[in-house]
């Protein structure tokens, strides 16, 4: 219960990697806001914790897109009025397109960008706004990925915005320190989620995680 009466905001949290930090978080005492572009999936994992958790409501769904600025403000609020705050966001939400770089189009560039870099932003800002305000410090956790330490054939959008998320996170830590806002990033390899099955071309017609 390390981390008893913190509040934390997952985004992405209806599948993969985001849905386990949740859980995780959960049992370690904390309260969720499941945040996904995917409402019902978010809406299956609250209710998927809140049956798990000794405590009351641990667990609360939220319809988030992070490319939409007023949404990623609206979350904090939601977090505010449902658990007294925010303590933890964890910018999770993302998608990988695997594309050869011949076939890469202007709408490929913004889907990748738009969530994985400018939705971070808009999330990081909102979060930091109550953090500050509330005094007592926090956490911003943004995934990166080994990709953005790298180049790689297929997925010139995916390394080029998580290597933008590694920046980013040096430059709002650097930013937020002086607040004890605490910003990381975690880079991992490949990891067997949905993502790869959805890691499509958004301008050949194929949804991806985003189009849900
Ligand atoms: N799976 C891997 O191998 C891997 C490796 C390194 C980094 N990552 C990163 O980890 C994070 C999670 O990846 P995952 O593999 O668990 O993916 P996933 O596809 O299982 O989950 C991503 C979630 O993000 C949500 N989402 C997509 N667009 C959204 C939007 N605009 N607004 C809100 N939610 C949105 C999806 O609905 C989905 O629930 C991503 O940022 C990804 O880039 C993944």
């Amino acid at each position: 219960m390390r981390l008893a009466g913190k509040v934390a905001i997952v985004t992405g949290a209806a599948s993969g990697m985001g849905k386990a930090m949740a859980r995780a978080y959960v049992r370690e005492g904390a309260s969720v806001v499941i945040a996904d572009l995917n409402r019902e999936g978010a809406d299956a994992v609250a209710e998927e914790l809140n049956g798990s958790a000794a405590a009351e409501r641990c667990a609360s769904a939220f319809a988030l897109d992070v490319r939409d600025r007023e949404r990623a403000q609206a979350v904090v609020d939601h977090a505010v009025a449902t658990f007294g705050g925010v303590d933890i966001l964890v910018n999770n939400a993302g998608v990988i397109t695997i594309q050869p770089f011949l076939e890469i189009t202007e709408v490929d560039w913004d889907h990748a960008f738009d969530i994985n870099c400018k939705g971070l932003l808009w999330g990081s800002q909102a979060a930091a706004r109550q953090m500050i305000a509330q005094g007592r410090g926090g956490k911003i956790i943004n995934l990166a990925s080994q990709a953005g330490r790298r180049g790689e054939g297929l997925v010139l959008t995916y390394c080029a915005s998580k290597a933008a998320v590694i920046s980013m996170t040096q430059s709002m830590a650097l930013a937020l320190a002086e607040h004890k806002i605490n910003v990381n990033a975690i880079a991992p390899g490949v990891v067997d989620t949905p993502a790869w099955e959805q890691g499509r071309s958004p301008a050949r017609g194929a949804a991806g995680a985003a189009g849900r």
